[in-house]
């Protein structure tokens, strides 16, 4: 069975985390020159993070494992011990990694609540900022997510961004941007990512999402700030070696990946108009949508989202069970418009059965 069949086997919604590497991708990996990248002897590595730091308009880049692990590093690169980081109430980071800035690192968060946009008021970032009193723990940094995952996959915009930049730079703070999609942000609006990037002092974002390489993220940062999560990346058991095969896929997806993030978004919408009409579940829509379409089931109960992911499963889709009563379906690389039409097709049928 070839690469393609084995992504086309089911109509996978769950992530875009799910997305398999292209031809291209296996090609650039089979071929990769490498060398040993903890001694900075990976000429593939050595590119895709000049090429990642030159695309955000930042000094330098580095590769590491995962966008947990990116978003770990920078921020313990930026902190120290018992300082603490400003964080939205929703943000992946504060959500979903485990509490590795607090378990690992030392740091303290404060969670402010996200806006339904994902981004977090200004006036409640600025009273977020400690005072300059012993009773308090430092501010060192605020991270903000672009796109936002929980928030729908909505996008912050340009304006936005330098807005919280120049709040962080009046207190000497710095500015973290989870840009796990940040590239969806860059194309769903249709300007340069380093509108977006480059009001921060750090961002992270994955290649391995949207972009379908098969693993890595790169953090991007000026080069004192990069040299530090080199050593970070190092205590936290990132140093990966001969990692130019995954840097081979990391070249391919940042050359001819990011534009075509487009495609994904078109089918989001498709799929948030396909099933806005349906009776017994609403449609979160976000305008204009990236990657991302959240549903709420009217019914709540555990059988009736029990049999829909189980009714999908029986015609080959892939779809998670609800996560605070929402279904979040994500488009992507590898879901075409006969998917999506069948997946429209099939949600209906299973809830009107209900
Ligand atoms: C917004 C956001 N940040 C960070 C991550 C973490 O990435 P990884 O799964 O590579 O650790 C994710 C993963 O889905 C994410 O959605």
């Amino acid at each position: 069975m070839c690469a393609q069949e084995i992504s086309m086997k089911w109509i996978d919604l769950r992530s875009d985390t799910v997305t398999q590497p292209t031809a291209a991708m296996r090609e650039a990996m089979a071929q990769a020159e490498v060398g040993d990248d903890v001694y900075g002897e990976d000429p593939t590595v050595n590119r895709l993070q000049d090429l990642a730091a030159e695309m955000v308009g930042m000094e330098a880049a580095i590769l590491v494992p995962s966008g947990t692990m990116g978003n770990l590093a920078a921020l313990l690169a930026h902190c120290d011990r018992g300082e603490e980081v400003i964080v939205g109430d929703r943000a992946h980071t504060y959500m979903f990694e485990a509490g590795g800035v607090s378990a690992l690192g030392g740091l303290h968060t404060f969670a402010v609540p996200n806006e339904p946009d994902g981004s977090i008021p200004l006036d409640a970032l600025r009273s977020a900022i400690r005072a300059d009193d012993p009773h308090y723990p430092r501010t060192g940094c605020i991270t903000i997510e672009n796109t936002h995952n929980l928030c729908g996959g909505s996008y912050l915009s340009a304006a936005y961004t330098r807005a919280v930049s120049a709040v962080a730079e009046e207190h000497d703070i710095r500015l973290h941007i989870d840009g796990a999609r940040v590239f969806n942000a860059a194309v769903a609006q249709d300007i340069s990512v380093q509108e977006l990037t480059k009001p921060a002092d750090s961002v992270t974002f994955c290649l391995s999402k949207g972009l379908s390489a098969p693993v890595g993220s790169m953090i991007c940062g000026c080069k004192a700030f990069i040299d530090k999560v080199h050593r970070v990346r190092k205590q936290l058991g990132g140093g990966m070696r001969q990692a130019g095969v995954l840097a081979a896929a990391g070249i391919v997806a940042l050359e001819t990946m990011v534009t075509r993030l487009a495609e994904d978004h078109q089918r989001a919408r498709r799929l948030a108009e396909g099933l806005s009409g349906l009776e017994g579940l609403t449609v979160e829509t976000v305008e204009p949508p990236t990657n991302m379409v959240y549903m709420r089931l009217e019914d709540t109960s555990r059988q009736v989202s029990e049999r829909l992911v189980a009714d999908l499963a029986g015609e080959g889709i892939r779809i998670n069970p609800p996560r605070g009563g929402r279904i979040r379906l994500v488009t992507h690389y590898w879901i075409d418009d006969a998917a999506l039409e069948k997946t429209i097709d099939a949600l209906a049928r299973s809830v009107s059965a209900g």
